[in-house]
């Protein structure tokens, strides 16, 4: 009889797995209190690591959450109506490039940075939080599925959003400015730390 595991799709993967991935993130959060006050979370949907993250926040914590769906930022909001951390999260509405570059010319910098959206964007949005300073040195970065759905252990080959995660993995190794790890979360959660 097949494992039960190997029936689930990747959606229900996904629901089960994202809680992890957000424990991650808030433990670093946690950890680095009182230190990580601003975070920038890009791609909201549901706004459920919004929320995850203005709850591991201190009280004068703030969460910028950006997402290009109008309809998803409006859901989000219904989902932290009734959260006594609603008043940390702030939503913006748009492309995530465009508002970060909106966000870097009102003088914004952040502790930390969930990238979690298409993932072909992945390495031009991680350009722009660096050379913007939108990460600031001693920030750190948080990148969902950097091994995108296992592609590359399959050996088979890359979906666009594979390519995109190779593509923001190999600007990472490249790049002095930061330490990272791939933890082996879900489909992968990479922690890059800003020293420079
Ligand atoms: C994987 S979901 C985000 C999930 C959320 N971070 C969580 O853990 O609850 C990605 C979201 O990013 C949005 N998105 C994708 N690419 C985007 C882009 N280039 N700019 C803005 N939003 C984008 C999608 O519409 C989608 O709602």
């Amino acid at each position: 009889m097949p494992s039960p595991t190997l029936e689930i799709n990747y959606y229900e993967l996904d629901a089960v797995e994202a809680p992890r991935i957000l424990s991650a993130v808030r433990l670093a959060i946690k950890m680095a209190s009182p230190i990580v006050k601003k975070v920038l979370d890009i791609g909201t949907f549901t706004g459920y690591s919004s929320l995850a993250m203005a709850e591991a926040l201190p009280e004068d914590g703030r969460v910028v959450t950006l997402e290009r769906q109008e309809e998803a930022a409006k859901m989000a909001a219904e989902n932290w109506a009734s959260s006594p951390h609603v008043g940390k999260i702030e939503s913006r509405v748009g492309e995530a490039q465009a508002l970060l570059q909106e966000l870097a010319s009102q003088g914004e910098s952040f502790d930390l940075v969930f990238l979690d959206v298409d993932k072909p964007g992945y390495f031009a949005l991680y350009q722009t939080l660096m050379e913007t300073g939108l990460l600031r040195v001693g920030g750190l970065l948080a990148v969902d599925n950097t091994m995108y759905k296992g592609e590359e252990l399959t050996g088979e080959r890359l979906s666009v959003n594979g390519e995109g995660a190779r593509a923001l993995n190999a600007g990472l190794l490249a790049d002095d400015r930061v330490l990272q790890v791939m933890l082996p979360l879900r489909d992968g959660l990479t922690l890059a730390f800003r020293q420079h």
